[in-house]
């Protein structure tokens, strides 16, 4: 058998790794139009993947060259593949109808076209992209509009994998989900993932059902976070502590320990995107009030993000102008180097807007990608700023604290929990403050050595003078 994928980025390069490697009677291809990409991909420095995720090098390097190759060439693979996955990005759209809340299918459906045009023979499509519901039904369009819709199936196979963990998610996932309305079809892909998922965590629904989980799937996990950050303020007023809580209800078998962990605000590409397409398509489909249910999720998440960085503000005297803040941490999660939608750029944004200068330290983050971001929500001189000094990027997080008022914590990296804070005292301007949005700073011993200490869902310092109602 043969596969080839379509898109080479955080979920096309890992998936098909790993069946790759699991499955090495099946050759397997992923193509980009990218071609720094693939050339990443293809680099024999295996820290030059072009996506960080531990353990995955050595998932590619088993591979890679024996059964798992990486090309341009995008029409040979279509042509030569029985099976097809899609796994392009569908970002909210930025333009048009739906501008700002629609998913923009036009990378899938340009994928679809390419497949009408250039497959000969029978094969079968794999939506791996997350799409809106009925997304099958356009591409099976594009391919009857060529007359091939009869040879070519159409499945829905939505990934769960998360960054940071996708080679874990991948080789022990909690499910497989594959939707079709064709048994041979669905049957060939289930034989795929049973070289190493046990069948019983094959499940098998309708197409529709299969598009609709992976956008309910990713609501629900995000409503969580809203929900336990909603709760996080009203600890930090009250004197409760958010990780009790999270401990508390979270040995009720009902609700479960997973996903309770308050933070600055979730991050990542797809929790924001995939809520927004899913009130979209409930708006279209006449249920306002649904919408308007999920959108407020995101409008939580929102504040909290903007909460922290008040927070900052506030307990430095009211300005931050032209003071130094060591930002700990930009990626969205710990061990990924995707930035995309992170907290931490938000937070930055509101920062710089009034004027404070920021020394971010993050082990996977370039700062390209930080200008890159910064830019993206409007702070449109990111680059002169990091000419002029006011942006750093250092390597080291001591440097970040030396001479900053603050320490900022806002991704989850290991590293920071056992950080010599005594030394980065030291070296920080006094009253120095550390503000906690990942939960990761132990506040008792921080207190001690004379930080004032703000961390997300726990309850102010007043020894600092921050107020206890
Ligand atoms: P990505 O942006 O990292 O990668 C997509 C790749 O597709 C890019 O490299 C792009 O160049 C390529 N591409 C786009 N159109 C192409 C075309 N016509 N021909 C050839 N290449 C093309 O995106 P991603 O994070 O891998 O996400 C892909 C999809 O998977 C999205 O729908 C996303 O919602 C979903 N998803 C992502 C994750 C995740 O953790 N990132 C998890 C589950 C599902
Ligand atoms: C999420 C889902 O977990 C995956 O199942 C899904 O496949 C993927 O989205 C996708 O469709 O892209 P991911 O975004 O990679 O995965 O990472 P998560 O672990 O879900 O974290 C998302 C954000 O929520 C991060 O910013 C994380 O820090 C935050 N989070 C997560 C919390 O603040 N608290 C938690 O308890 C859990």
């Amino acid at each position: 058998m043969k596969i080839t994928c379509i898109g080479a980025g955080y979920v096309g390069g890992p998936t098909m790794a790993m069946i790759a490697n699991r499955c090495p009677d099946i050759t397997v291809k992923v193509v980009d139009m990218n071609q720094a990409r693939i050339d990443a991909w293809n680099d024999p420095d295996l820290s030059q993947l072009p996506v960080f995720e531990p353990g995955l090098d050595e998932v590619v390097s088993e591979a890679r060259g024996r059964n798992l190759f990486f090309s341009t060439e995008v029409n040979e693979a279509i042509q030569e593949a029985d099976v097809i996955f899609i796994s392009v990005n569908t970002p909210t759209k930025t333009y048009g109808a739906g501008k700002g809340q629609a998913a923009d299918l036009k990378w899938v459906e340009k994928c679809a076209r390419q497949i009408a045009e250039v497959a000969d023979g029978e094969k079968i499509i794999v939506e791996k992209s997350t799409v809106p519901i009925r997304t099958a039904a356009m591409i099976k369009s594009v391919l009857n509009g060529v007359g091939k819709g009869e040879k070519i199936r159409v499945l829905s196979n939505p990934e769960f994998l998360a960054e940071g963990t996708a080679v874990s998610d991948l080789s022990n996932p909690d499910r497989v989900l594959i939707g079709g309305d064709d048994e041979d079809a669905i049957e060939t892909l289930a034989a795929v993932y049973a070289h190493w998922v046990p069948r019983e965590k094959i499940l098998k629904t309708n197409l529709w059902s299969s598009e609709l989980s992976k956008l309910t799937a990713n609501a629900f996990l995000a409503q969580r976070v809203s929900s336990i950050n909603s709760i996080s303020a009203l600890c930090e007023e009250t004197g409760a502590d958010i990780s009790e809580i999270a401990r508390a209800i979270g040995t009720d078998s009902r609700i479960g320990p997973k996903f309770l962990k308050a933070s600055v605000g979730f991050g990542g590409s797809c929790f924001q995107k995939d809520i927004l397409n899913l009130s979209y398509l409930c708006d279209y489909f006449g249920l306002p009030q649904v919408a308007q249910y999920w959108r407020s999720v995101i409008e939580l998440n929102d504040w909290q993000k903007r909460r922290f960085a008040e927070k900052i503000i506030r307990s430095l005297f009211n300005t931050v102008a032209e003071k130094k803040i060591a930002i700990f941490g930009f990626a969205f999660k710990k061990d990924t180097n995707d930035t995309r939608e992170s907290a931490a750029i938000y937070v930055c944004r509101d920062l710089l807007i009034e004027h404070a200068h920021l020394a971010i330290y993050d082990p996977q983050v370039s700062i390209e990608q930080i200008i890159s971001d910064l830019e993206y929500v409007g702070i449109d001189n990111a680059r002169e700023l990091v000419k002029s000094g006011v942006i750093t990027t250092v390597e080291d997080p001591l440097e970040a604290a030396d001479s900053a008022h603050a320490i900022a914590v806002l991704t989850e990296w290991d590293e920071f929990r056992s950080l010599d804070y005594d030394k980065m005292f030291e070296v920080m301007k006094k009253p120095a403050s550390i503000f906690d949005g990942r939960d990761i700073i132990d506040v008792t011993a921080t207190r001690r050595i004379g930080f004032d200490v703000y961390a997300i869902g726990k309850v102010e310092n007043e020894e600092a003078g921050w107020e206890v109602r």
